[in-house]
């Protein structure tokens, strides 16, 4: 700890006069390199790249990697490696989330959101897996494993058949119950505007052609709901 004031003063003031000369050496290094460069780092390896590069688009699977695993073989792992806090059968364990049911509940006033009753896309819960679970070891599962367990969920779901083996070809083709309950078009008007890139309008000529009000975008909380009226 520091008793006297002077003593950090004197110590920032060192460690500016480090850091002047610091930034003078990488400037002239970066004087030296190729342009563009800052004359430090090197370009990421492949297997860096693949390291980061994991995300599994969900409609149509993309980056899916090659592999495959069976409902039966996900009953096993589940067991071994989620089922302490998922329950045996995904009907979760203590505040853990539920992973299977609740069918048809989306208009309930309690409506159970889990994979089967909610989700649009199954390669989804492929990338979700493997990027994320188990919760105490992510990215511990090998391919094949995170395809079984993606079966065995899909089939407590009552989604795919027993006999169901989960790979990159057949993981795209399944359908998930709520895939068609999802809008893909955001209504906000600003997003739909084109953006004008030469001759556009006077801006004194703008006018504010449809508001925000009654879109239901803006949940109604207390106060007015902003219509976006000018002032
Ligand atoms: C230590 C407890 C724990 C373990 C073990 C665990 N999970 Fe989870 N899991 C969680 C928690 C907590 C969440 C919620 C995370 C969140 O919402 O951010 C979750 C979320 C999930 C979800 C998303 C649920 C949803 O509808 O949003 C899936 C799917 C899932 N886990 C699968 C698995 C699988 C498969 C395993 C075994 C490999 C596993 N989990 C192991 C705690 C765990």
């Amino acid at each position: 700890m520091f008793r006297q004031a002077s003593r950090p003063l004197l110590l920032g003031a060192a460690l500016t006069a480090a850091l002047k000369a610091a930034l003078v050496a990488i400037a002239t290094a970066a004087g030296a390199a190729e342009p563009g460069h800052y004359g430090y780092g090197r370009p990421a390896t492949p297997a860096e790249i693949a390291g980061w590069n994991i995300d599994v688009r969900g409609d149509d699977g993309a980056g899916l990697p090659p592999g495959s695993g069976s409902v039966a073989k996900g009953t096993e792992v589940f067991a071994e490696q989620c089922a302490a806090c998922h329950g045996t059968f995904g009907e979760g364990e203590g505040r853990f989330p539920k992973l299977a049911g609740g069918a048809g509940s989306l208009k309930d006033d309690r409506p159970e959101l889990t994979v089967g009753s909610y989700w649009p896309f199954a390669p989804t819960l492929w990338d979700y897996i493997n990027r994320a679970m188990p919760m105490q070891a992510p990215r511990s599962l090998s391919a094949d494993d995170v395809y079984a367990l993606t079966a065995y969920i899909l089939n407590l779901n009552d989604i795919v058949p027993g006999e169901f083996v989960a790979d990159r070809d057949s993981l795209p083709k399944v359908r998930m119950p709520n895939r068609d309950s999802f809008t893909w078009t955001d209504p906000r008007p600003d997003t739909m505007a084109k953006p004008c890139m030469s001759a556009c309008a006077n801006p004194a000529d703008v006018r504010i052609s449809s508001t925000a009000e009654g879109r239901d975008l803006t949940p109604r909380t207390t106060g007015p709901l902003d219509t976006m009226q000018p002032k």
